[in-house]
């Protein structure tokens, strides 16, 4: 096995067998309050949850967001994930591609999540740092057509690759291949992190650059910073809580919505209906789940992923309904209140 493959596969073995969440920081969501409306005048059958997602009808505002792929058993990892996404006609992500760009030994692990999925929108996965090291950024249209991506993420990790043992720690000229990749790839680029957010001013930068979403996936569910130094024995790792919270970010960067067109995605620490129906009302347009949805998976196989989903999916509708919000677009309506505010 390569080492990219042997480090996927112990990725998800601390996912599951170990915790790597944040210890101290939580996504801030528990500081917001829903306004309570006893006088909601609505159906309950008739709150509508659907959403667009770069021109597909998805069912929920939520996205399986990318794992996996790239060692023997991610085949039936991403085989159960996109079974599940068809079910709930919901988008999911593929992990990071890089073990393609090497060989196509463990090609499978990838398409099968288009095999599986059916209709609904799968998304490709690089590294901003693997841009780094491609001669021909078109490269990467390779990564979009084995999935038939939708959409392809570039996943920003500077935390991440700092704690890593031989992580790559030079940074320079990322923004400048995601730029080309915006103009040479055929589909929709959407930038993320992994679990320490994005500010409101990388995200103004990202959208300069041309991206059409912004995955800002911030503190208070997995620290990545924490995965590696797991890896790693153990160490100690001042950096294990670092990031922003998901909150924060969703809360700042939705701001730019005023003045630009994009896709914006709450995640990180997403772990209740309740956390989605916050995400939305703060101002994102779907929200999205990686570990918990592994978890699920691993206790429960394909049956958990679907029912926990369900039920969360379940719980955005009943808070809806309970701040009287027919549909995602009237959930955006001031409906939140600082916990502060309330003594
Ligand atoms: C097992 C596992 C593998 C992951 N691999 C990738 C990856 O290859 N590419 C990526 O962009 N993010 C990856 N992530 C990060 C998630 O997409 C997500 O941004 C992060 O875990 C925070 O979300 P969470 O708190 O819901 O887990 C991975 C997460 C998990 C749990």
């Amino acid at each position: 096995m390569s080492k990219i493959s042997q480090r996927k596969d112990e990725h998800i073995r601390i996912c599951i067998d170990e915790d790597p969440s944040f210890k101290i920081k939580t996504t801030g969501f528990e500081e917001y309050e829903f306004i309570h409306n006893a006088l909601p005048e609505l159906d309950f059958d008739e709150i509508e949850i659907a959403a667009d997602f770069f021109g597909k009808k998805i069912s929920a505002p939520f996205l399986i967001s990318c794992m996996t792929g790239g060692f023997a058993e991610a085949d039936n990892i991403n085989a159960a994930l996109a079974e599940a996404a068809k079910d709930l006609n919901i988008p999911i992500g593929v992990g990071s591609q890089r073990q393609l760009l090497e060989n196509d030994a463990f090609e499978n692990s990838f398409r099968i999540v288009k095999d599986k999925s059916g209709d609904v929108p799968v998304l490709g996965n690089i590294g901003g740092q693997q841009l780094l090291s491609l001669k021909n950024i078109t490269d990467v249209k390779r990564l979009v057509d084995v999935i038939e991506a939708d959409a392809m993420v570039v996943h920003l990790n500077p935390s991440q690759e700092l704690i890593q043992k031989g992580g790559d720690t030079n940074f320079k000229g990322i923004a400048e291949k995601i730029e080309s990749l915006v103009k040479s790839l055929p589909v929709p680029i959407i930038v993320k992190e992994v679990g320490a957010g994005i500010a409101k001013e990388t995200s103004k930068r990202l959208l300069e650059l041309g991206v059409s979403g912004i995955d800002v996936a911030g503190a208070g569910g997995t620290s990545w910073s924490a995965v590696e130094s797991l890896a790693n024995g153990g160490d100690d790792n001042p950096f294990w809580d670092w990031g922003l919270p998901t909150s924060y970010c969703v809360k700042e960067t939705a701001k730019l919505k005023s003045d630009s067109d994009f896709l914006l995605i709450a995640s990180g620490g997403i772990m209740s209906g309740i956390d989605v129906a916050k995400s939305i009302s703060l101002g994102a347009d779907i929200a999205a789940s990686a570990r918990p949805v592994l978890l699920a998976y691993d206790k429960n196989g394909i049956e958990g992923v679907i029912n926990l989903l369900a039920k969360w999916f379940d719980d955005l509708k009943k808070a809806m309904l309970l701040t009287g919000s027919k549909n995602l677009f009237s959930l955006r309506e001031n409906k939140l209140i600082k916990k502060s505010e309330l003594f």
